[in-house]
């Protein structure tokens, strides 16, 4: 699965931006609070209107503070998974169970400098486990490798039964980067710079897709 990022897209063109990656499985919509991120993006009413502007799923990926409070907003607006990081969390388990009840996925993220192991039982509760290889807050930075490690520990936990989730990646996701992505066995990669910066959106999406699928191990 590929999810284009729009923090790299036109903000005063949103839903053309959204109708030139149509073939993507999620939009993935980066809300930041200049608060637990040291930059300012967009917020719910934006994501409410984009929600009227697409029919592409919504990836949302909470980068603020008290996502207990403000995470279920998106949710009931009609989000297809909500992430929040775990970083930013005073409850992650209850506020897995309130995304779910208000009809979204509920996807856990976790910093480069987060290890994983620490929440295996908290991630029981949630849909996506959103690894984050650059330091959030800007698109456009380089792909950290050594995130890698955490990427084959949760696709054991998963093909051996223990987790049921979906991997997701993001920060420096492109052409030279996917493959290795792929391999460790990630299901689901952010792509923000290297699908809208390229020429044809649509097309990166497709190329990013066959990349990753020649990479990816045969899992039943
Ligand atoms: C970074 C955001 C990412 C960002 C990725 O904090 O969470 O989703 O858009 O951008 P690229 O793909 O350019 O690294
Ligand atoms: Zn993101």
């Amino acid at each position: 699965m590929i999810a284009p990022s729009i923090l790299s897209a036109d903000f005063a063109n949103l839903a053309r931006e959204a109708a030139a990656v149509t073939g993507a499985e999620w939009l993935h919509v980066d809300v930041m609070d200049a608060h637990f991120v040291p930059n300012l993006t967009l917020g719910l009413p934006v994501v409410k209107s984009l929600l009227k502007a697409t029919d592409i799923p919504l990836d949302c990926h909470l980068m603020i503070d008290d996502p207990d409070r403000w995470a279920i907003g998106y949710a009931e607006a009609g989000a297809h998974n909500v992430t929040v990081h775990v970083e930013a969390a005073a409850d992650p388990v209850q506020l897995a169970k309130n995304l779910r009840a208000a009809g979204s996925k509920a996807g856990l993220s976790i910093k480069p400098g987060t290890p994983l192991e620490p929440y295996v039982e908290v991630l029981k509760h949630y849909d996506t486990l959103l690894v984050m290889s650059v330091e959030p807050g800007f698109g456009g930075q380089s792909f950290m490798v050594e995130v890698l490690d955490k990427v084959r520990t949760a696709r054991r936990l998963v093909d051996t039964g223990h987790l049921r989730l979906l991997v997701e990646i993001d920060g420096g996701i492109n052409s030279d980067t996917i493959a290795a992505a792929a391999e460790a066995g990630v299901d689901c990669f952010v792509a923000g710079s290297a699908v809208y910066d390229a020429e044809d959106p649509g097309r990166a999406v497709e190329a990013l897709r066959a990349l990753a699928a020649a990479s990816s191990p045969h899992r039943g």
